[in-house]
């Protein structure tokens, strides 16, 4: 059984999705914390009500990555905790080498394009902006660069005639939310296996 932290800033929608699917018997895992480097972050409300330890951890000084001595303090509760892998769940933050490698291949990412078409921020704007009639979500393992990753899992949706950038986010993160239960499904039951920038997944037994 996966023991996963998850480290978001945000609403914590795709967190919500591995609990449900987690208390639904879809995924054999236990959310040992979830960490914010956001106070007020509605993802830890939303994981307290899940009865899971939720913690803020200030990131200071840094605005944009994962670093320092709050690398070191998010390192050591997850160990206190027992996480033996990492869900990154709207984490707006790069993270470095020190988390990389105290959870070395076992950090994984949500990214709401069809990677590697618009990494970065508000890729579902980024999409619509430039005028891609496909858009999507990536779930992928996290390495040094940005969104740059082995793949797990993509699901595509279209992107409609009158969608704003609102509307697109939307129809995608319906789709991150099945996604991202299903990528780690994968990993838990030990189908995954990476081999450069292949992640190989074997049939079901
Ligand atoms: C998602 O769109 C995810 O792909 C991106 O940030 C957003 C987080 O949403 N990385 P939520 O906090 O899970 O609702």
């Amino acid at each position: 059984m996966l023991s996963l932290a998850i480290l978001g800033s945000g609403k914590g929608s795709n967190a919500g999705s591995i609990f449900e699917a987690i208390e639904r018997g879809d995924l054999n895992a236990k959310v040992v914390c979830v960490v914010s480097d956001v106070e007020d972050a509605h993802i830890l409300e939303r994981a307290r009500q899940h009865g899971i330890a939720a913690e803020f951890i200030d990131h200071a000084p840094f605005k944009t990555k994962l670093d320092g001595e709050a690398e070191r303090r998010v390192i050591d509760t997850l160990k206190s905790r027992g996480a033996d892998f990492i869900a990154l769940a709207g984490y707006m933050r790069i993270v470095k080498s020190g988390l990389l490698e105290a959870f070395a291949g076992r950090i994984v990412n949500i990214h709401p394009s069809l990677l590697p078409a618009f990494p970065g921020l508000a890729s579902w704007k980024q999409a619509l902006d430039y005028g891609a009639k496909v858009a999507g979500c990536t779930v992928h393992f996290v390495d040094a660069g940005m969104d740059t990753g082995p793949i797990i899992v993509q699901k595509a949706v279209p992107v409609l005639e009158d969608d704003t950038a609102e509307t697109l986010h939307a129809r995608i993160q319906m789709e991150e939310h099945v996604a991202y239960p299903e990528a780690l499904s994968l990993v838990a039951s030990g189908r995954t296996r990476i081999a450069g920038r292949r992640v190989h997944i074997s049939v079901e037994e």
